[in-house]
């Protein structure tokens, strides 16, 4: 790099992504992203919340002994107990950090926290030096900073700065500030904060009212040198500010900024199907950057001068985010071996020999029906029944459907439900429908979908076709996907694999809502 300062990337796609109703991953999908992320050298990624639930924590557990190049890090409230499993999962970590917070807002401490400003600040100022004995790298954040007395927040910062917090990070908690405004902020706090040269300011912006990325800009240009962001822009509500148009924000423009990132731009449309495809968010397909129609060119003048000259009307070049021609990577004929190790490639092992034979025998099937297999296929492959298949209640045998214009559809699914093979038949509006309401027929489930989408996994007809789905029961929103070269097969897959998630969901405590203490 230049001897511009360093933009230090911090993702929160496992974090704060993961807080969006339905998105939630296990542990295997973790590890899986967290090394996508390693490869695309973000500086530190955020693997969750490790005092939420079990499962959370030995996700961070693994992430921390997966990834060797970036810093791990674990978010924990500014109390004993989260802090503590924060530093136990961490533990093995290569460059542990722990992220501590506490509301500042007067609306959150009176309402949320009850408690007064000194109580805060006395409370933050001992979850730093708390967290210290873990790791001589802390993150403190102020809750709803976006809503904070300024005097007050420089309180607070100048405090846990003196005790050894190295990165203040600022969050736009509900997404209400300006560009001008944020930016504003940023400067005055630098300014405002006698100790501020001794920590990196950081900020986290949300984008309720789509301005996320604009803020985290303002930010930067106003000396934040930490961007907490995520892929795809994923995140609770309407999500968190969108990694790739961060850096890509900043690499485009260097003649504006004073800053530069470490990423290799190449891996990010890649890491956004992943994350896509493990949480069946769908990207919309005019999304900067990682859309698909993002450095599409529709309308003749604009084809007839790209061809002419490429930057009359692109200012990035495709294939410097990632958007390259399908790779063929393997094909009928390759073998267990060849299989084995371009998963390992993309960051996937399998937990037993049994796991891996039953993706070989998935991966031979499907390279029956289409004869190249792509990185894309294979992600797919293991996504639909997860390398993860201990938490399976239904799953899915077989599928016979019929429809004929001008007769009623029907479908007769084979499911294996509770341990026994079973099958049941339906009718129904389209073959799609008949296949749910014959699934339904068995588990009964009672939930209601909400969302089905179905796209192609790569080009051409011989395509899989990848079905995601959106289920709510109780209150709660799982989503599923499936893949395969027949999609109403895919969506049953899709079906059964949101199904499963609903029966094992597993209860996890939000870090933001004090009900939750
Ligand atoms: O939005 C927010 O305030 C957060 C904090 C935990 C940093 O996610
Ligand atoms: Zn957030």
């Amino acid at each position: 790099m230049s001897n511009k300062d360093k933009l230090i990337i911090f993702d929160t796609t496992m974090r704060d992504g993961e807080q969006s109703p339905g998105a939630s991953m296990t542990k295997d999908e973790k590890i899986r992203i967290a090394k996508k992320l390693e490869k695309m050298r973000v500086d530190v990624m955020e693997a969750g919340f490790p005092a939420s639930s079990p499962g959370d924590f030995e996700a961070v557990k693994a992430v921390a002994e997966a990834v060797k190049e970036s810093s791990v890090c674990g978010l924990a409230r500014a109390r004993k107990e989260d802090i503590d499993r924060a530093g136990e999962a961490l533990k093995n970590a290569v460059a542990p950090r722990i992220h501590t917070f506490i509301a500042t807002s007067p609306i959150h401490m009176k309402m949320k926290l009850m408690m007064t400003p000194d109580e805060v600040v006395e409370q933050a100022v001992w979850a730093v030096k708390h967290a210290l004995k873990y790791t001589d790298d802390v993150e403190f954040s102020p809750e709803d900073a976006g809503r904070s007395d300024k005097d007050f927040l420089c309180r607070v910062i100048e405090a846990v700065i003196a005790v050894g917090a190295k990165t203040v990070n600022i969050p736009d908690t509900v997404g209400y500030n300006l560009p001008w405004q944020f930016g504003n902020l940023i400067k005055e706090l630098r300014e405002g904060v006698p100790n501020s040269d001794k920590a990196i300011f950081s900020v986290h912006c949300h984008n309720d009212l789509g301005l996320a990325s604009a803020n985290s800009i303002s930010a930067v240009l106003n000396g934040a040198r930490q961007v907490e962001c995520t892929i795809n822009g994923l995140g609770e509500r309407a999500g968190n500010a969108s990694l790739e148009e961060i850096v890509m924000a900043v690499r485009t423009r260097q003649d504006m900024f004073e800053c530069d990132t470490n990423i290799d731009t190449t891996q990010i449309v890649p890491c956004s199907r992943l994350v896509s495809g493990i949480t069946g968010f769908v990207v919309q397909p005019n999304k900067a950057i990682v859309g698909a129609n993002a450095f599409a060119h529709e309308a003749g003048i604009h084809q007839d001068g790209v061809l002419k000259n490429r930057e009359t009307y692109e200012i990035m070049r495709a294939e410097d985010v990632g958007w390259i021609e399908n790779r063929m990577v393997l094909g009928k004929h390759s073998g267990r071996n060849a299989f084995k190790s371009r998963l390992k490639e993309l960051g996937i092992d399998f937990a037993s020999e049994t796991e891996l034979n039953e993706a070989f025998i998935r991966f031979k099937d499907l390279a029956d029906k289409k004869h190249e297999i792509f990185d894309e296929d294979l992600q797919a492959l293991v996504t639909d029944t997860g390398a993860d298949s201990s938490n399976e209640y239904v799953s899915f045998v077989s599928l016979f459907s019929k429809s004929e214009t001008g007769e009623q559809p029907f479908a007769k699914v084979t499911m294996v439900f509770d341990g026994e093979e079973v099958s049941a038949e339906s009718t129904g509006s389209g073959p799609v429908d008949a296949v749910y309401k014959a699934i339904e027929k068995v588990v009964s489930s009672g939930a209601e979908l909400k969302l089905y989408s179905v796209s192609n996994i790569t080009s051409g007809t011989d395509s899989q076709g990848d079905v995601s789905v959106r289920l709510e029961k109780g209150g709660a929103i799982v989503n599923g996907h499936g893949s395969d070269t027949d999609i109403v097969t895919a969506s049953a897959k899709a079906y059964i694999n949101a199904l499963n998630k609903i029966f094992v969901r597993r209860q996890r405590r939000h870090p933001q809502k004090e009900s939750d203490v």
